[in-house]
Order: structure tokens, then C-alpha cells, then sequence
């Protein structure tokens, strides 16, 4: 696998067996990840091990409070993308759906797979580009894409293919961390600690943006509804995304010169001695 910026990704397709073992059953002709892309591949391929077991995102609570506003087929085609180590994909294929487990970095569908082995849920795997899809028009009933789409590259070509290869009346679940619409001074606080924390972090869009690429893609919003959701622990933040320790240090700053509108907006404070704070999350539901 390339990691730098602008060199060809193969594009990989697996299957997962009940068996648990992997089989590669196509290639896609090689694309080029921009720096963005080629960030956050590097950044997950080294992070993989600490996104399974144990991580806050093991939790589906937000994904089985959408999938019970959603009416799908009963055996629905999904797509679930940047699924990291597979929590939301995973969560469908338990449903019986078919699932396809979808991603940048190969390592994150190799943790993605031995779980889905581990659960005896047979998925296929398939790396690539958020922004890119290799998939046919219409040939899925749900797209998911949860707690990622802050690292794509261009959030409006990841809409366009969503829309391109949903059915019509297909639906498109987006939960991701966000801003409050209108509120630039926080927002750009929350930007600069996620970059510090996570280089390959890219940006947080509010509901309204969200929103509005969906419409301009020809999706129709159904529900969009911010949540908070708490940061538990500043340490555990650094420590999953291995944050170089001057960044911590640049980060612990902005913590303790935070304005009182930011300290507001994201109820920053300390709890038996850890910095904790609530990220707004967004819950986006859209059909074709
Ligand atoms: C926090 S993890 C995703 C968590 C997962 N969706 C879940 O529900 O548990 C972020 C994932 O996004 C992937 N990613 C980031 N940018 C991407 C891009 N442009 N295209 C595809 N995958 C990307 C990373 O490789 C990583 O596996």
C-alpha cells in the first residue's frame, strides 16, 4: 500500500467468510489520494489496534437510535464508509444486512474483518477513497459514514458519489463530530485542538453545511439533530490519536485560555482530575 501524497492506491476488494478467512477478490484500476487522503491513511494504518474493543466507538447507541428512523428493506445493500474498525457496518450486518465495510487504510478493514469473524458476520471489505466510490449507481439502500467524515478531503465529492450509488429513495446516515452553526469563534477553537491532537484531521461541518451539500447533491434532509457527547478524558483523547507531546502542550493552552464563549459552547471543565469536555456530534439523516 502507497502512503504518500499523490501516489496510486490500488483499490482492494475482500470477502469475509463465516470462516473468518480473508480472500482478495478484485482490484480496482490505482487512484491518487491527495495529502489530505494520504494523511489520514497513514494516520488510521498506525492507530488501527486502539479503535476495537474498549473504544468510546464500540458504543452504537447513535446508530441504532438513526437505523429506527430509517425503513429499509428487510435484507438492505449497505455501504458503510471509513468504517475504521467496523462498529456501524457491523452493527447492519447483525441485522442481516449485507454489508460492505469500506475504508482508506487497509490495516483499520483487517480489524474491521477479524471482528466481523469473531461475530460469524460474513462482509466484504473494500479499500478506498471516501471521495472516489467503485461501485455502480444505485446499488445500495444505505450509505453510512460515522465519526470520519471530519478527515475527508472534500466532503462535496463524498455527497456526490453517496447520491450516485444510493437507490432511489435510499437513505444516507452521516454521525459526525460538528459545530453549532453560528459560531465561528468556537468553531475555530475546536479546529485548532483537533489539528493539534490529529494532524490528518480536516474540518467540522455544521448541520446547516451539511445540509445544504446534501441538497445540492439532489439528497432530501430528513432529520439533522446535534447531540453532545462527552470527551472523557484528555489523556485518552491524545493517546488514541498518539499526539506528539508539543501538541499536547499547544492544546492544554488553548484549553486554559479558552474564551468564556467557548468554555460555554463545549461545557469545558475538569471531573476527578481529567479535562473533559462535550463535542457536539451531528445525526444527519438524508434520502435519495
Ligand atoms: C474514527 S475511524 C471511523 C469509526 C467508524 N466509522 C465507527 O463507526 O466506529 C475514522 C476512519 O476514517 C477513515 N478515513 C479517513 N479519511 C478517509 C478517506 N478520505 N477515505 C476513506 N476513509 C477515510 C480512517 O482510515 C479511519 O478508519
Amino acid at each position: 500500500m502507497r502512503r504518500e501524497a499523490g501516489l496510486m492506491m490500488p483499490i482492494r476488494v475482500g470477502s469475509q467468510a463465516d470462516s473468518g478467512k480473508k480472500g482478495e477478490t478484485d482490484y480496482f484500476p490505482a487512484v491518487q489520494l491527495d495529502a489530505v487522503q494520504s494523511a489520514a491513511q497513514e494516520q488510521f494504518g498506525k492507530q488501527s489496534h486502539r479503535y476495537g474493543k474498549g473504544h468510546i466507538l464500540q458504543n452504537v447507541d447513535d446508530v441504532v437510535a438513526a437505523a429506527s428512523q430509517m425503513r429499509l428493506p428487510a435484507v438492505a445493500d449497505v455501504l458503510d464508509v471509513a468504517t475504521g474498525a467496523g462498529h456501524t457496518g457491523l452493527y447492519f450486518a447483525g441485522l442481516g444486512h449485507r454489508v460492505t465495510l469500506a475504508d482508506n487504510a487497509q490495516p483499520m478493514l483487517d480489524r474491521a474483518t477479524e471482528a466481523a469473524a469473531e461475530r460469524g458476520l460474513k462482509v466484504t471489505t473494500c479499500q478506498h477513497a471516501a471521495e472516489k466510490f467503485p461501485y455502480a449507481d444505485a446499488s445500495f439502500d444505505l450509505v453510512s459514514s460515522r465519526v470520519a467524515p471530519h478527515h475527508f478531503s472534500s466532503p462535496p465529492d463524498f455527497i456526490h458519489e453517496v447520491a450516485r450509488v444510493l437507490r432511489p429513495g435510499g437513505y444516507f446516515l452521516l454521525i459526525d463530530g460538528s459545530v453549532r452553526d453560528d459560531e465561528p469563534e468556537a468553531e475555530a477553537w475546536l479546529h485548532q485542538v483537533e489539528k493539534l491532537r490529529d494532524p490528518s484531521h480536516n474540518r467540522l461541518l455544521s448541520p446547516r453545511a451539511w445540509s445544504q451539500l446534501c441538497m445540492d447533491a439532489g439528497l432530501g434532509v430528513q432529520s439533522a439533530e446535534l447531540k453532545t457527547f462527552k470527551q472523557p478524558d484528555l489523556e485518552w483523547y491524545f493517546e488514541t490519536a498518539n499526539t506528539p507531546p508539543d501538541n499536547r502542550v499547544a492544546v492544554r493552552k488553548l484549553i486554559e485560555t479558552a474564551s468564556e464563549n467557548v468554555k460555554r459552547c463545549y461545557q469545558l471543565g475538569v471531573e476527578e482530575g481529567k479535562i473533559v469536555w462535550w463535542w457536539p456530534r451531528l445525526t444527519l439523516i438524508a434520502r435519495r
